[in-house]
């Protein structure tokens, strides 16, 4: 009888997230990043009576130091704002294209799209956003100078911070074949050649330099002054189309963030040139109809309607979308409930789409981007996420500066129809021109109930931020999870094409395989992926509650 019962307890499906931490409370401020030193440099900020802005300024400086691969300033991103006061905004730091950029720039004599030239090198490099961003932010919303704000990156920078198993694994497998070509790159990324090992210490005495001038004279520096001529130099020297006038001419514009609501709660999130926030809407709105979380946890039901709604606003996203600026984006409409009616229709009870599949193939995946979220004692809430694209971005550093150049000319359209390193196909509206910004999959979100901040979050992941931060919050609204354990969840992932289902390890159940199965639907398990860095405020006693994901173990949720 006895050994019957434990057999039947052994075999009860457990509840998935038992072993989840709690996530980190405190009652005024909370910062929550992919690495635990820039973490705190946000927290000091907060300690010091800076605001939520000042502190993501100086996240973003940090990240950029000891977080390398993706931290940056030689990239860009997107800022969404929730002010205490009710007002939210959105700001957009996104790379251009040079003005001698053009749309078959990456194309063969045949009309071929030219493996690894939107990739690697200085064609693949955008015009980089996160200087002008970061200080625009600083000037026209924190209350603290750029020194207070900087200081912290460039101590770090200066005095090196020590390297991680997690961090030298990043460095080693992606920077030691550039070691032997690029000597600057293995002057800062390897002991003479050889490998960094966890325990060493990583100093950027280059970075540092860089980032003190920027500190003490302002973007101008980087723009118009030695650091834009440098970069310039370097891009002519090795193949590349970038212009001191490209960096003149760079831009950071404010813009209204993309809202709707979904069970009640507001989603404020990112308007194109990201696709992030309009995507986000999109499934929202779809999946408003299927009464999510009655049956279990990533039952077959809920996974097949969560899908559809992906399917259908990733087609709508890689065919209607680009940047403003250029292109007439269908917002309005995409973002309707009237237009999630006529979606809904479409939607099958039982079975996944079948006439919307033309083959495709991806060349291959990176996931890599970094999100990282604020709130302060006052009620103001920032969300952001930068990114130099791929891992270490276009794999280039022009001379002294120190720091990676982007690869964001890849999220153009190379080709229409055509996959790109995350397997989006996309058409002519991304197309490239000059000074357009490619378009975006990253997701800054702040989410609200009853106007007070309830949750911000986002991810990395190329197009599979967007999934990554739907998930979350439906883990928090529909499956009553925890901040924590909405983070940790494991994910998956459709996004119109290849028409597949991506999945973590242990994301869904035998059975739930199954049903997929019959349902018609391919599965394929892949590597986990994202890093959803959340906070949540309890809406009842206005606790915060962070959460840093379980799948990087150099993060961490501070607060105070
Ligand atoms: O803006 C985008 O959508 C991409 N450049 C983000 C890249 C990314 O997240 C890389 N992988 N995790």
């Amino acid at each position: 009888m006895r050994v019957l019962l434990f057999l039947v307890i052994l075999l009860l499906p457990l509840p998935l997230f038992a072993v989840t931490p709690q996530p980190v409370g405190a009652k005024q401020g909370m910062v929550v990043s992919e690495q635990q030193l820039a973490s705190q440099a946000g927290l000091a900020v907060l300690k010091a009576g800076g605001n939520a802005i000042d502190a993501a300024v100086a996240v973003g400086y940090a990240l950029a130091v000891v977080n390398p691969c993706c931290g940056n300033i030689g990239g860009g991103g997107f800022m969404t704002i929730h002010f205490a006061d009710g007002k939210n905004i959105f700001l957009n730091f996104r790379e251009k294209a040079s003005s001698k950029a053009s749309p078959n720039m990456f194309l063969d004599a045949k009309g071929n799209v030219i493996p690894q030239k939107s990739m690697e090198g200085y064609l693949a490099v955008g015009v980089p956003g996160t200087v002008l961003g970061l200080d625009t932010a600083l000037k026209k919303y924190g209350t603290m100078n750029r020194k207070q704000v900087m200081q912290a990156a460039i101590d770090l920078a200066d005095n090196g911070y020590v390297l991680t198993p997690y961090a030298v694994n990043l460095i080693n497998n992606n920077l030691s074949p550039y070691f032997k070509t690029q000597s600057n790159i293995a002057a800062i990324f390897s002991k003479n050649n050889k490998p960094y090992q966890a325990g060493d210490i990583l100093k950027q005495k280059e970075l540092g330099k860089t980032l003190q001038e920027i500190s003490k004279k302002g973007p101008k520096i980087f723009y118009q002054g030695n650091i834009a001529k440098e970069i310039v130099n370097a891009s002519k020297k090795n193949g590349g189309i970038l212009s001191l006038k490209d960096f003149a001419d760079y831009t950071v514009e404010e813009r209204k963030p993309i809202e709707c609501n979904y069970q009640g709660y507001a989603i404020i999130s990112s308007p194109p040139p990201s696709s992030g926030g309009v995507t986000l809407c999109e499934i929202t709105n779809i999946l408003e109809k299927y009464s999510l979380g009655k049956s279990h946890f990533h039952s077959a039901h809920d996974v097949h309607f969560i899908v559809e709604a992906m399917r259908y606003a990733f087609a709508d996203r890689n065919n209607h979308l680009g940047d403003p600026n250029f292109v007439n984006n269908p917002v309005d409409k995409l973002i309707s409930k009237k237009y999630a009616k006529t979606i809904q229709d479409k939607i099958l009870e039982n079975h996944a789409a079948t006439d919307m599949t033309p083959e495709v193939k991806i060349t291959h995946e990176s996931l890599n981007t970094t999100h990282y979220s604020v709130v302060d004692k006052k009620g103001n809430a920032v969300s952001v996420t930068y990114t130099l694209n791929s891992f270490f971005g276009a794999k280039v550093i022009a001379g002294n500066t120190g720091f990676f150049l982007n690869n964001e000319m890849d999220d153009f359209t190379s080709k229409p129809g055509t996959a790109n390193q995350f397997g989006l196909v996309q058409d002519a509206a991304n197309s490239i021109q000059p000074g357009k910004r490619p378009l975006s999959s990253m997701t800054p979100t702040i989410i609200l109930k009853n106007k007070k901040i309830f949750m911000v979050l986002g991810s990395p992941g190329g197009p599979r931020i967007i999934t990554a931060t739907l998930e979350t919050l439906l883990n928090v609204i529909d499956y009553k999870m925890n901040i924590q354990q909405a983070v940790n969840a494991p994910r998956f992932h459709h996004q119109w094409l290849p028409d597949k289902i991506d999945y973590e390890p242990n994301a869904f159940s035998i059975d739930t395989i199954k049903q997929l199965g019959k349902m018609g639907y391919q599965l394929k398990l892949q590597k986990t992926w994202g890093a959803v860095e959340a906070i949540l405020r309890d809406p009842v006693d206005g606790r915060l509650y962070g959460a840093n994901d379980n799948r990087r173990p150099d993060g961490e949720a501070v607060g105070h």
